[in-house]
């Protein structure tokens, strides 16, 4: 079988992939491969084991040849994979859930205080020698306890965001295809449509996949539709957002601050956003856990070994 793992990824997986595959071949650089060397390299694989950072379109899966079975990639999102191509070539493609379900909402978690209490942005004042002695006005910050809570997409990860704002007595509101009984059960949330939601929120986190009708979810008019105090967190996609309408928001407080670990042209940040001090930026890493980057690699490896042995990988999207 002709493997081809697109960059580095935990040894874990790779283990695993050296047991049954002992032959594969992996870009071993922290990179990620421009397109004409993803094109080149996929050429004559069986299997792929692919990152968010690769597109999987039509020329990719073509470029490989009539012989691939499967695209393995290690994340839970798959807008980097065109799923209708594959599909209509009869080639497998698997993604990673579960497994990064904690890491992520712990993180949206981080960004949530991060930007509401100032931390990145006190914590430089702090750095650049600024900090003269306690004062009453320092760095006032907006209130987390007790305030409203806005899930937009209460699937996996939204729910896991929710469940986790217990501890702050918080109330939720949620947006979701269908009621989540258990969520409602054990947080008190309401499911509202998208409009009530962002007009009753102190904090918006997005949670819905990427998908043509959810891009620029958040745009101009969602942003004023906010409370001129609600932060917004971004753990989703970048392009839920309308990235250059959120800077304008941000720069004329249409809404108070923002926290994003995703962006609309990764590795590219909207210049404007770097200028600002209301916004908390994280290099996409949400689910950047030793425990969890390790499972995904696992995950990613023993799909792509079922579907190669002709079994049904255990995370199958296009059955
Ligand atoms: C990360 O962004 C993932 O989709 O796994």
């Amino acid at each position: 079988m002709n493997i081809f793992v697109t960059q580095l990824i935990p040894q874990s997986g790779l283990e695993i992939l050296r047991r049954a595959y002992p032959g594969f071949r992996i870009n071993s650089e922290e990179r990620v491969l421009g397109r004409g060397e993803l094109l080149e390299c996929v050429k004559g694989a069986d299997g792929l084991l692919a990152l968010l950072t690769d597109r999987i379109d039509a020329e990719v899966l073509d470029a490989a040849g009539a012989q691939l079975k499967i695209v393995a990639n290690m994340a839970v999102g798959y807008d980097n994979v065109d799923l209708e191509a594959a599909t209509r070539r009869g080639i497998m493609v698997t993604n990673t859930p579960g497994v990064l379900t904690d890491a992520t909402a712990d993180h949206a978690w981080a960004l949530l205080f991060s930007i509401a209490r100032r931390v990145p942005e006190s914590e430089r004042y702090l750095r650049a020698g600024k900090f003269k002695g306690w004062g009453p006005l320092l760095f006032l910050g907006g209130a987390v306890t007790g305030r409203t809570l806005g899930i937009v997409g209460a699937g996996r990860i939204g729910s896991a965001v929710a469940m986790k704002s217990r501890g702050f007595n918080m109330r939720v509101l949620y947006t979701a295809r269908s009621p989540k009984p258990r969520l409602e059960a054990e947080t008190g949330a309401r499911r509202v449509e998208l409009e009530e939601l962002l007009r009753e929120s102190d904090f918006v986190s997005l949670h819905v996949p990427l998908a043509p009708d959810t891009v620029h979810l958040i745009h101009a008019g969602s942003l004023r539709l906010m409370k001129p105090t609600a932060y917004l967190i971004n753990t989703g996609r970048g392009p839920l957002v309308d990235e250059a309408a959120l800077a304008d928001g941000l720069r004329s407080g249409v809404i108070a601050g923002a926290a994003l670990d995703v962006f609309e042209r990764e590795p590219a940040v909207h210049a404007e956003l770097l200028k600002l001090e209301n916004v908390v930026l994280t290099p996409h890493t949400a689910s950047a856990t030793i425990e969890s980057r390790s499972k995904m690699s696992t995950m990613a490896a023993e799909n792509l070994i079922a579907g190669l042995a002709g079994q049904r990988p255990p995370n199958l999207l296009n059955p």
